[in-house]
């Protein structure tokens, strides 16, 4: 691991004008830079780098954070790797350094585990070129199959010998670990003790994550028995996990970005066949349903996937489910089948570079086109099915996030199924609706939320997003003015000259987070959107830990996973224009208001909003069993109401631009 010291001394020295200005031309732009975005084709700049701030934004792609993400999005590096980058490019000395007990019991078995995995992906290599056995059966089935020695290096194809534990007794006799060759499944400890090789007489597949580590195998046997499995692969394992990985990902990953398309196929043979035929931005599910995992690891890379089918029926079906995942994940899907009898390997070693390239261009069409050419055959003269089909085609359509493209695949539905738009619109409408109230109900279960019913508070039901702007204002607030101390006013209780008790104010002075997090635990009030909710207790405990907050600390200690909302909210000042509050009706911070005041309005504002939901639940509750005894929840609301009185007294102000 590298030191935390190391770390600081990187993020202390690396300006991440410098680092960006090596891929992308920046140009002045008053206290920022401005350039093209490096994430997209654009002619006129959108992407911004703060000097002050240290951290850039992508208008374009939406992407953002430091210097640290920036490597990580634009080189495809991980977190660790990227650190070495700086480190690197700014002459620092990297400490490697110890870690608790427990985090090295753990790591250890990781690498461990990688270690073997390295070493055993080098024995079966070196066993398939130098050994005679595996020149004599694994190469020479490979030079069958037509890989080139180039190739077999490339993918560090190999050969596990015949014999019930060359491999293991070799690794053992090499001082590795019993235990770490069990927990990768390359030995199998058989009940009487006795330890053997999981993969014999097979040749070999390595399997690599994104970065080029080795996670497991794939071995197939050189027979075409039907009786055994043809291939056989590494079990689930603390470093290998089916549903997270694709195949060829390490060695396509360059060409993936470049390119800006993935093919995506099917098996081992057919990523390296393609490879071979100078076709390299592919990668292979592994002969299993594709995953939202796998799919967001391409995403990673670019937004576009051509999917590459096998000329069988059968298989074509069972993968649309996985087309509709793709469009999910917001990415664009193509498709492209081959000939009856025919897989991608088989296609690719009989056809030139040309021809290869020139059939994947005809033949890839868009998801619409293909459901369409699929299945219309049958559908042509069934109205019914002709129905299906529609309907199908339309629930692709509802899975696409972004609504423009929606609306252009509808149209090229409506064209090629003719039948009117409007139609489908409607259709579409529903679908959407209905996806939309599946996710609240799955939000609502998770966090407890209340669900909005009726429609006779305005800002309740008509402006659903008022909570998540608010939640956001909360996060914006604790980002720019948390450390300030402020004077803010407390109400008090007191008995006065008559013995009567009084509420009266007093003036105290308060850090704005410690302010902010007092007043919502007094509610117990939780953020309801959890990312929100994830940042807020993360800037807390900051706050709590920190002597003296500085933006630029925080901000290198950053968990990648905030860093795009962080930077998004932190950005927002430069991009005033992109968000505007005031039309939005949520506060914007007058000048000649104090950052105190504005605190607590937004704070009053908040609990105003999320009492008026509880109250609009209990009064949903009680209209639905009307029967019932409904004392209870009535003199709840009553205090509510209250409640709510209080606050709009002090909120006066906010509260008439709401009603
Ligand atoms: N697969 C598997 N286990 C099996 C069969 C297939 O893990 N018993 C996976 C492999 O990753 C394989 C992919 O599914 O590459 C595709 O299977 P298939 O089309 O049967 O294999 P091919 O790649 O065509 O294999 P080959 O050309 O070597 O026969
Ligand atoms: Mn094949």
């Amino acid at each position: 691991m590298i030191s935390k010291a190391t770390i600081d001394t990187v993020f202390e020295t690396a300006r991440v004008e410098e680092v960006i200005g090596d891929f992308v031309q920046l140009k002045r732009a008053g206290s920022n830079f401005k350039g093209l975005s490096p994430f997209s084709d654009e002619r006129s700049p959108s992407f911004m780098v703060s000097p002050v701030k240290q951290i850039w934004k992508d208008f374009s792609s939406g992407k953002g954070g430091n210097v640290v993400a920036f490597l990580m999005e634009h080189e495809h590096f991980t977190y660790p790797e990227a650190i070495r980058y700086l480190a690197k490019k700014y002459n620092i000395a990297i400490e490697e350094t110890e870690q608790t007990q427990e985090e090295k019991a753990i790591t250890d078995v990781r690498e461990s585990m990688f270690l073997v995995s390295e070493f055993a992906k080098k024995y079966f290599h070196d066993t398939l070129i130098n050994s005679e056995e595996g020149k004599a059966i694994g190469y020479s089935y490979f030079k069958e199959r037509g890989f080139t020695h180039e190739t077999i290096k490339k993918f560090e194809l190999g050969y596990s010998p015949e014999q019930w534990d060359a491999f293991t007794k070799e690794a053992l006799g090499k001082a590795y670990n019993l235990e770490f060759l069990e927990s990768t499944g390359l030995t199998i400890v058989r009940e009487d003790k006795t330890p053997i090789d999981r993969f014999r007489g097979r040749v070999m597949f390595p399997i690599h994550s994104m970065s080029g580590r080795t996670l497991g195998f794939g071995g197939r046997i050189l027979t075409n028995d039907k009786k055994v499995a043809k291939y056989l692969n590494s079990p689930e394992s603390e470093i290998y996990h089916k549903s997270k990985v694709l195949y060829g990902i390490f060695q396509a990953k360059q060409a993936i970005a470049k390119q800006n398309n993935c093919y995506l196929v099917e098996g081992y043979t057919d990523v390296i066949q393609f490879h071979q035929a100078g076709i390299e931005n592919v990668v292979a599910s592994s002969g299993t349903a594709l995953t939202p995992d796998q799919i967001r690891l391409v995403n990673r890379l670019t937004k576009n996937i051509t999917v590459l089918y096998d000329g069988d029926a059968a298989g074509l079906r069972a993968s649309i489910r996985g087309i509709d995942l793709i469009l999910e994940e917001g990415m664009n899907v193509r498709v492209c089948t081959f000939p009856e009898g025919e897989d991608p390997d088989s296609f690719a070693r009989k056809s030139s570079y040309e021809d290869l390239v020139a059939y994947l261009e005809t033949n890839a069409k868009d998801f619409i086109q293909f459901k369409a050419s699929l299945l219309m055959d049958e559908a042509q003269n069934d109205p019914i099915k002709k129905a299906d089909l529609i309907r199908d085609m339309v629930t692709s359509i509802s899975k696409i996030p972004d609504r423009i493209k929606r609306e252009i695949y509808v149209q090229e539905c409506a064209r090629i199924m003719d039948i009117s738009e409007q139609v489908l619109l409607n259709t579409l409408a529903q679908l959407v609706q209905k996806d939309i109230s599946e996710a609240e109900k799955k939000i609502k279960q998770e966090q407890k939320a209340f669900e909005v019913i009726k429609d006779e508070n305005p800002i309740v039901t008509q402006k659903v997003d008022v909570l998540y702007e608010l939640e956001r204002k909360i996060i914006e607030i604790l980002l720019l003015y948390g450390d300030r101390t402020e004077e803010f006013e407390d109400v008090i209780l007191k008995t006065n000259e008559e013995g009567e008790i009084v509420e009266s104010t007093e003036k105290k002075d308060y850090k704005v987070y410690q302010r902010i997090y007092l007043s919502l635990q007094e509610d117990e009030v939780e953020l309801a959107n959890p990312l929100f909710l994830n940042i807020y207790n993360h800037l807390i405990n900051y706050y709590h830990q920190a002597e003296n907050f500085q933006m630029d600390q925080y901000l290198m200690h950053l968990e990648p996973e905030f860093t795009q909302e962080i930077t998004d909210i932190l950005m927002l000042e430069e991009q005033m224009a992109l968000h505007n509050w005031e039309s939005k009706q949520i506060i914007v911070k007058g000048k000649d208001q104090t950052v105190a005041q504005y605190v607590s309005e937004t704070i009053l504002t908040l609990r105003w909003f999320l009492v008026n939901r509880i109250i609009e639940d209990l009064k949903v509750s009680i209209a639905q069993e009307p029967e019932a005894d409904n004392t209870e929840p009535l003199s709840m609301a009553m205090d509510y109401y209250k409640l709510i009185g209080s606050f709009s007294k002090k909120l006066g102000r906010v509260m008439s631009r709401y009603s």
